[in-house]
């Protein structure tokens, strides 16, 4: 599909970042399909990242992405999830490119700064983990 999903992490709007990445997201030319404000309990994280349960820092990541509010967002643009994970960058800010949102905002591979998903599937199922179908426009 044309969609993806993305979630600014808490690192990224504690700072006050989220207009300035969301400013970056539109610039790229993404739409934006459903936004909102919430915090995720430590359950809730971990259902997100269940594909990453056996993974060592599991537990650390579910504790992390509960710890304060996160924004969840759903995109819309041609060639999206491909398109998107070229904007955030590598997953360690330490590696990512110059001018990608992770090298500007990202504090570390854990705390950083945004998510994208990285499959049309995932992208699917993911952005109803957050929005109902009559939430998306
Ligand atoms: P997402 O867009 O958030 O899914 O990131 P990604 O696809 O670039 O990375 P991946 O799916 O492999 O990991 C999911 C998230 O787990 C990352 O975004 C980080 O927040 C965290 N993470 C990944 N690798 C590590 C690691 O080695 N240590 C720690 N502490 N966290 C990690
Ligand atoms: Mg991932």
């Amino acid at each position: 599909t044309n969609k993806t999903f993305t979630m600014i992490k808490p690192d990224a709007v504690l700072d006050g970042n989220s207009g300035a990445i969301i400013k970056m997201i539109e610039a790229a030319g993404f739409r934006v399909v459903a936004l909102k404000k919430t915090q995720l309990t430590p359950e809730r994280a971990g259902e997100f990242y269940a594909v990453h349960k056996e993974r060592p820092f599991y537990n650390d990541l579910c504790a992390y992405m509960s710890s304060g509010p996160i924004v969840p967002i759903i995109l819309e643009k041609e060639n999206a999830v491909a398109d998107f994970r070229t904007l955030i960058g590598a997953t360690n800010p330490a590696n990512a490119e110059d001018g990608t949102i992770r090298k500007l905002f990202a504090k570390s591979i854990e705390a950083n700064a945004i998510h994208g998903s990285d499959s049309d599937e995932n992208a699917a199922i993911e952005g109803s983990f957050f929005f109902a179908h009559t939430e998306q426009f």
